[in-house]
C-alpha cells in the first residue's frame, strides 16, 4: 500500500516535471496558473513527505471548523513547519525525514472523522489531539501505525466501541481516549495483549464489570472513573502489585467488598473508589500500602472501624471515607482527624460530630451484611509500620487525568 503510493508520487512528479517542460515552452500562456504548485511538489524535503501531504491536505477539507487559523498553515511542502506538524528521523532510515509526531492538543479543530488521517501517517510516534471536536469511530487501520506509542484522543466527541485495534499494537504504551462517547465493553486482551503504561478512560459510557484479569495489566495508571463500570473490583488486581501506582475507579456502579488482596499493592500511591456500591470493612491488608498518599473511598457502603493499620500508614495525606457507615475509630485514626487527614463526617461513629442520624444508621445494620472470604479481612500481609513522618511527596498523575484538560506527564 504504502509502496504504490510512493509509486505515485514519483510518477505524478515526474509526469509534472515533463509537464512543466511541455507547458513552459509550448502552452505556458495558457496554464500559467499551475506553475507556481510545480517547484513546491519538487521541494519536499524527502519522499515520505510528499508521500503524506495528500493525505494531510484531504483531512484539511473535512475540517469544518478551525477558530484558531491553525490549517491556514499547512500549506505547502513544508510540512515540518505546519502548525501541529513535528518531523523526525523515522527508525528504519536515519536520513530521512518524516512526520514522527502531531500535537493537536487545544486546537478546537472540527472535523467528522480522523479515519483515512492518522491511518495513513505510516511513521507517527505520537498524536495528541486533546480539546478538539473529532467526530467518528476509530478505524481499526490505525493498528499499520508501527511505531505509535503515545495516542491521546482525550476531550473530543469520538464515538462506538472500544478500539480493539490498539490491541494489535505492541509499541503503544500511552493510551488516553477519556472525555468522550466510548461505550461498551473494554476487552480484557487489554490487561494480555498490550504492553500499555498508561489506560485513562475515564469520562466515557463503558458499562460492564470491571474484566476480572484486571491484575495482568502492566499499566502503571489507570483511570476507570466516571463510567458504568459494575460488579466487584476484581481480586486479581493484587497481581499487578509491581506496577499499579495510581488507580482510579471513582463514579461507577461498582458492588461488591473491597478485595484483601489491593493491599499486595505496593507500589500504589493513590487509590479512589469513591462514589460506588462497594460495601464491607476496609481490610487490614490495606495497612500494607506503605507508599499511599491519597485513598478515597467515600460515598460508599463501608462499615466496621477504621483499621488503626491504615491510619499509621507513613505516606498518607488524604483518607477520605465520609459518607460511609463506619462506626468506630481508634486513637491513632482519631489523631488523623485533628490533623485532618482522615474525613469521616457522615458516618456512623456518634461520638464524632457531622454524623448520620441514629435511624438511617439503625435502618443500614438491620439487614445481615456479610464479604466472602471474612476471614481475609482480618489478616495483615506485611509488617506494618507506625507513622512517622511523611515521606516526599511526588505530583500524583491521575487526577488531573478527571479533568478535560491534556494531562501534562
Ligand atoms: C515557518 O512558519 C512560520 C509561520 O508559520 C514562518 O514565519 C516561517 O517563515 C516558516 N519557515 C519556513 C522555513 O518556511
Ligand atoms: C533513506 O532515506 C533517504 C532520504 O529519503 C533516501 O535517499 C534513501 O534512499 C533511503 N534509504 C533506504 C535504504 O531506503
Ligand atoms: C481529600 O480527598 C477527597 C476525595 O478525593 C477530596 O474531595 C478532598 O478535597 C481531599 N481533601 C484534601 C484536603 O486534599
Amino acid at each position: 500500500m504504502v509502496l504504490s503510493k510512493q509509486h505515485l508520487v514519483s510518477f505524478s512528479i515526474t509526469f509534472l516535471l515533463c509537464f512543466n517542460l511541455v507547458n513552459s515552452q509550448i502552452l505556458g500562456p495558457i496554464l500559467s496558473p499551475l506553475i507556481p504548485l510545480i517547484p513546491d511538489l519538487l521541494n519536499f524535503l524527502d519522499q515520505r513527505l510528499a508521500i503524506v501531504f495528500p493525505i494531510i491536505q484531504a483531512f484539511k477539507n473535512t475540517i469544518t471548523s478551525d477558530p484558531l487559523g491553525i490549517t491556514s498553515t499547512w500549506d505547502g511542502p513544508d510540512i515540518c513547519n505546519y502548525t501541529g506538524f513535528y518531523c523526525d528521523n523515522p527508525p528504519d532510515n536515519l536520513t530521512a525525514i518524516t512526520v514522527a509526531s502531531i500535537d493537536f492538543n487545544g486546537f478546537q479543530l472540527s472535523a467528522p472523522s480522523l479515519d483515512d488521517f492518522i491511518d495513513q501517517l505510516p511513521d507517527m510516534a505520537v498524536f495528541h489531539a486533546n480539546s478538539n471536536n473529532f467526530k467518528g469511530t476509530i478505524s481499526p487501520k490505525i493498528a499499520s501505525l508501527k511505531y505509535l506509542y503515545e495516542l491521546d484522543l482525550s476531550n473530543n466527541l469520538l464515538s462506538g466501541t472500544f478500539p480493539t485495534s490498539i490491541l494489535n499494537m505492541p509499541t503503544l504504551s500511552f493510551l488516553d481516549i477519556r472525555y468522550n462517547l466510548f461505550t461498551g465493553t473494554v476487552p480484557q486482551q487489554i490487561f494480555t495483549q498490550t504492553y500499555l503504561d498508561v489506560i485513562f478512560l475515564n469520562n466515557n459510557n463503558f458499562l460492564q464489570t470491571l474484566p476480572n484479569n484486571l491484575g495482568q495489566t502492566t499499566a502503571s495508571y489507570i483511570t476507570f472513573a466516571n463510567n458504568k463500570f459494575t460488579g466487584p473490583i476484581p481480586p486479581s488486581i493484587g497481581k499487578a502489585s509491581s506496577t499499579l501506582v495510581e488507580v482510579l475507579l471513582l463514579n461507577n456502579q461498582l458492588t461488591g467488598c473491597l478485595p484483601y488482596e489491593i493491599g499486595f499493592l505496593n507500589n500504589l500511591e493513590l487509590f479512589d473508589a469513591g462514589g460506588n456500591f462497594l460495601t464491607g470493612p476496609i481490610p487490614l491488608s490495606f495497612g500494607c500500602l506503605k507508599k499511599v498518599e491519597q485513598l478515597n473511598l467515600a460515598r460508599n457502603m463501608l462499615y466496621g472501624q477504621v483499621p488503626e493499620v491504615v491510619c499509621a500508614l507513613g505516606n498518607l495525606a488524604n483518607l477520605s471515607l465520609s459518607y460511609n457507615y463506619f462506626n468506630r475509630v481508634g486513637p491513632l485514626c482519631k489523631k488523623l482527624i485533628r490533623s485532618g487527614v482522615l474525613h469521616v463526617s457522615k458516618n456512623c461513629i456518634f461520638d464524632l460530630p457531622d454524623q448520620r442520624s441514629m435511624q438511617e444508621c439503625v435502618k443500614f445494620f438491620a439487614s445481615p451484611r456479610t464479604c466472602p472470604h471474612s476471614g481475609s479481612f482480618n489478616v495483615t500481609p506485611c509488617q506494618v509500620a507506625t507513622r512517622g513522618k511523611p515521606g516526599n511527596k511526588r505530583n500524583l498523575l491521575s487526577y488531573s487525568a478527571l479533568e478535560r484538560n491534556r494531562v501534562v506527564l
